[in-house]
C-alpha cells in the first residue's frame, strides 16, 4: 500500500527541493522538513501509553508514544538527509543504518554496512530513503530487516517511481510506503523523471 501525501505544504517544499538552482543548505533543510511530514503521517497509528502528568493547574491523565517501540533506519547515504527531520519529531529515536549503493551499470544495490539496534525485532522499523527508483535498494534493506525478525516496516521516501512502487508492493505487500510524490517514470539510467537528480549528491554537495 502506498500513501502519497497530498498537501499544499508538500507541493511547495517539493517544488523548491526539485529545482536545480536550490543549493545544498536549502536542499538539506527541505529534505528534513519533508521527512518530518512523512513521519507525521506514518505515525498516525502509533500506540499511546497512558501516563499521569501535572499541569501548572492540576493533575491529569495524558498519553505518550513509547519511543522504544520504534527504530528509524536511513539507507546510506541519502537517507541520512532525512534523519534530522525525524529527530526533531522523535528526539529519543533509536537510529540504525543500512549502507547500500547502486552499481551504476547494473543498477543492483551493493551492501557495505548494516548496524541496527540489538532488539530490532521488537520494534516497528521506519526505513528512510529519499528515492524509490527501481526499488532494488529498498527491497534489499527490507529483506535484511526481515531476516533479523522485524515484523512491522514502513518505508518513507520523498519521490517514488511507479516501477519501484510496483516492485515493493509485489515483493512486500505488508510494507506501507509513504511518499511525497509518485513521479512519471525512470530513464534509461534508472533516474527518476522528473525527479530531483541524484539525492545523495545534492544532500552531501558532492556534485
Ligand atoms: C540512491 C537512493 C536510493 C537508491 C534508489 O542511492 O538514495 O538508495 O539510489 O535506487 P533504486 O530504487 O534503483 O535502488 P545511491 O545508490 O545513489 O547511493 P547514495 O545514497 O550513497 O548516493
Ligand atoms: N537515486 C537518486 O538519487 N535519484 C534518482 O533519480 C534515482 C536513484
Amino acid at each position: 500500500m502506498i500513501k502519497e501525501i497530498k498537501h499544499p505544504l508538500m507541493e511547495h517544499k517539493l517544488a523548491i527541493l526539485r529545482d536545480k538552482n536550490t543549493g545544498t543548505k536549502e536542499f538539506r533543510e527541505l529534505a528534513g522538513e519533508i521527512a518530518s511530514i512523512l513521519c507525521y503521517e506514518a505515525m498516525r497509528d502509533a500506540a499511546l501509553d497512558e501516563c499521569e502528568i501535572e499541569t501548572p493547574m492540576q493533575k491529569m491523565k495524558a498519553k505518550k508514544i513509547n519511543e522504544d517501540r520504534y527504530a528509524f533506519i536511513p539507507i546510506l547515504r541519502a537517507g541520512m538527509g532525512m534523519t534530522d527531520g525525524i529527530e526533531k519529531l522523535i528526539p529519543n529515536a533509536k537510529i540504525g543504518v543500512i549502507g547500500l549503493y547502486r552499481n551504476e551499470e547494473t543498477l543492483k544495490p551493493v551492501k557495505y554496512y548494516y548496524k541496527v539496534p540489538k532488539d530490532i525485532k521488537n520494534r516497528t522499523v521506519i526505513l528512510l530513503d529519499p528515492m524509490l527508483a527501481t526499488g532494488g535498494s529498498a527491497s534489499d534493506a527490507i529483506s535484511m530487516l526481515k531476516e533479523d525478525g522485524v515484523k512491522n516496516i514502513k518505508f518513507l521516501c520523498i519521490i517514488a517511481a511507479p516501477e519501484g512502487v510496483k516492485k515493493l508492493e509485489e515483493t512486500y505487500p505488508d510494507v506501507e510506503i509513504f511518499c511525497g510524490k509518485i513521479d512519471e517514470k525512470l530513464n534509461e539510467n534508472g533516474y527518476i523523471l522528473p525527479g530531483l537528480g541524484d539525492a545523495g549528491d545534492r544532500i552531501f554537495g558532492t556534485k
